[in-house]
């Protein structure tokens, strides 16, 4: 799709799947639908008012559900994101994706994307034949904002439902419905709507040009342990066992860890693990030394990243070779 208005930013928009372009054989179904099989053209085709937005030009990276994104594909969409950002005639990017890992890409490209320009990713609830669906007008909005001048150096964004997120905040909160993301601590950035583009705060902690990390096909085994009532250690001493680097713990309230896994962590660390403590509650931030000693056992601690925020910062922080001693700083900081 190729606009005529040559004066307008230039946006590449690269497809991966998900339920924006997802199919039903009934227009009334909302679920149970088979995701990732529209093309970008057709998903471009129907928003003929991107030609007035923005010149377009449009890539099929993938055509998946977000449930199977994977570090391959992570790398693939991030070495292309840089290519074509790198490239003076691309004014940004904007990543049609599966809503259920959005905010895993998000942050991933948050800290390895190495540009100014903006990266805006957006999805939908609803599949591309459904009656309402949210996709074609969340594809407008999110070229909107990736062609605003002012949403360049806020690092990688998500537009949602009118809604603009800082990708280190955004969390999908509904499994249903279509203000399904949220910004639970500092809430929205911005806001979209009709052409306009507003920014209400900015992004304080570092990222893309300021972020260290690289993203790489090969990133360190991090997985993810949840701590609930009776909890056991078994998947803590299955994941040693299995050679992880690091662990990410989904632990209750402020982090806590029920006591039969505190000793598990103690023995992981002792194995060279590095242990990281989150919250599964959805919101607010886990204190060092607040809900568990992390001094005694050698934890680490997530601030206000959700568990599979954190585990992507640890992922992409072991890669680089931080020393242990400097986790919890990059923990702190990005
Ligand atoms: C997916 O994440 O690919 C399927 C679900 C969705 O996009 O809402």
């Amino acid at each position: 799709m190729n606009s005529s208005h040559t004066s307008l930013p230039r946006i590449a928009v690269l497809a991966t799947g998900g339920t924006i372009a997802g199919e039903a054989g009934d227009a009334a179904k909302t679920s149970g639908y088979k995701a990732g099989v529209v093309g970008v053209d057709k998903l471009l085709g129907a928003v003929p008012s991107l030609a007035q937005v923005a010149q377009i030009q449009a890539e099929q990276v993938a055509s998946i559900d977000s449930k199977d994104m994977a570090p391959a594909l992570w790398a693939t969409l991030c070495a292309r994101v840089n290519a074509l950002l790198a490239q003076d005639d691309i004014d940004g990017i904007v990543i049609t994706h599966g809503t259920d890992t959005l905010e895993e890409t998000a942050y991933l490209l948050h800290l390895t994307v190495k540009s100014e320009k903006p990266v805006v990713l957006t999805a939908a609830m609803r599949p591309a034949t459904a009656l309402s669906a949210d996709g074609p007008l969340n594809l407008l909005n999110a070229v909107t904002v990736a062609a605003s001048r002012a949403s360049w150096k806020q690092g990688v964004l998500v537009a949602f439902n009118n809604q603009i997120h800082c990708a280190r905040d955004v969390t999908k909160t509904s499994t249903y419905a279509v203000d399904a993301f949220r910004s639970p601590e500092g809430g929205a950035l911005g806001w979209v709507q009709d052409g306009q583009v507003e920014f209400q705060r900015s992004v304080v902690r570092p990222h893309t040009l300021h972020s260290p990390f690289q993203m790489s096909a090969e990133l360190p085994a991090v997985e993810i342990v949840v701590s609930y009532a009776g909890a056991s250690r078994a998947a803590i001493d299955a994941f040693v066992a299995i050679g992880v680097k690091g662990l990410v713990i989904a632990g209750t309230g402020n982090g806590s860890l029920h006591s039969t896994l505190q000793q598990a962590v103690v023995d992981a660390v002792k194995q060279g693990v590095a242990v990281v403590r989150s919250s599964r509650v959805g919101a607010g931030h886990v204190m060092r030394n607040g809900a568990a000693p992390d001094d005694a056992l050698g934890s680490l601690t997530a601030g206000a990243l959700n568990p599979y925020k954190a585990r992507v910062l640890l992922m992409l922080a072991l890669s680089a070779g931080t020393a242990p001693a400097d986790l919890q700083r990059v923990f702190d900081t990005y």
